[in-house]
């Protein structure tokens, strides 16, 4: 029987390159997003290279929006084999004092997201014997020039990684971690960065960047494929950052 996955966020940038990736493995994907065009055009492109997609619009950061998602699945064949928590934004106030409120918000976004797809979809993936992969980043490794709120969240998706390992194990659930460095995707953020200010991109990807260069999104999807398709890999956080982090695991 065919696998399914369940991808938040993969309507565009490296969600929709990893639910391209999982489709061309031939896994249905249902893919995710609150712009239905976007979530739409992504289950076409899938469509056309005779993949399996299913679009789902709706906020994934609300427990109603979860719910829905979780009912959605259900109604379409009711299994899941692989969820990947892949929301989040680094878009914040770079300040060291930031509001609470909008603490909260960031990590809205990039921890409650994924804690809240996990507890949402781990009963499924229970029945499965199936795996979560969740999308970090090397700011939630070490100080890196983004956010202090996003880099706090990020090492939180870590922590939770780490901590889920072993009670999602005595499941036969397997849990592991992706950390992109700077990642390069038309009208993506670093795209956008570098209209902005491409001197100051420039300066941080020739003089912050072994390798002086982005990282692909396919590349991050390869990543989520290497530990998806091996049985004994979990807990684990898979660096793929053309040499930015200066710290060995
Ligand atoms: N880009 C990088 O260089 C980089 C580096 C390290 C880590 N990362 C991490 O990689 C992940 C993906 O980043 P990206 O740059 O590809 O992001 P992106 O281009 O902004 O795409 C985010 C995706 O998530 C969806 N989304 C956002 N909020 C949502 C919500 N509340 N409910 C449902 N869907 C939602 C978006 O669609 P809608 O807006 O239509 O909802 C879109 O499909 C994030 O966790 C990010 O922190 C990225």
């Amino acid at each position: 029987m065919k696998k399914t996955a369940f991808v938040t966020g993969s309507s565009r940038g490296i969600g929709r390159e990893i639910a391209l990736k999982l489709a061309e493995e031939n896994y249905t994907v249902f893919v995710t997003g609150r712009n239905k065009e976007d979530v739409d055009k992504t289950v076409q492109e899938i469509k056309s290279l005779n993949g399996q997609a299913l679009s789902w619009v709706g906020d994934l950061t609300t427990e109603s929006g979860l719910k829905e998602a979780l009912s959605f699945v259900e109604q379409n064949g009711g299994s899941l084999d692989l969820l990947v928590t892949n929301i989040g934004s680094g878009k914040t106030s770079q300040e060291v004092v930031v509001e609470l409120a909008e603490w909260k918000r960031v990590f809205d976004i990039n921890f409650f997201s994924a804690v809240g797809a996990i507890n949402t979809f781990l009963p499924l993936l229970e029945k499965s014997k199936g795996q979560v992969v969740c999308i970090s980043s090397i700011a939630g490794i070490e100080k890196i020039s983004v956010a202090l709120s996003y880099s706090v969240a990020k090492a939180a998706v870590l922590s939770l990684v780490q901590q889920l390992m072993r009670p999602l194990a005595a499941m036969g659930v397997r849990i592991n971690a992706i950390s992109p460095g700077n990642v390069w995707i038309e009208n993506g953020s670093w795209d956008r960065k570098m209209k902005e200010n491409p001197t100051r991109v420039n300066d941080i990807i020739q003089n912050q960047v072994a390798l002086k260069k982005f990282v692909g999104a396919d590349e991050i999807a390869e990543a989520v494929w290497f530990t998806v398709k091996n049985p004994s890999i979990t807990g684990q956080n898979i660096v793929i950052d053309a040499g930015q982090t200066r710290q060995w695991p």
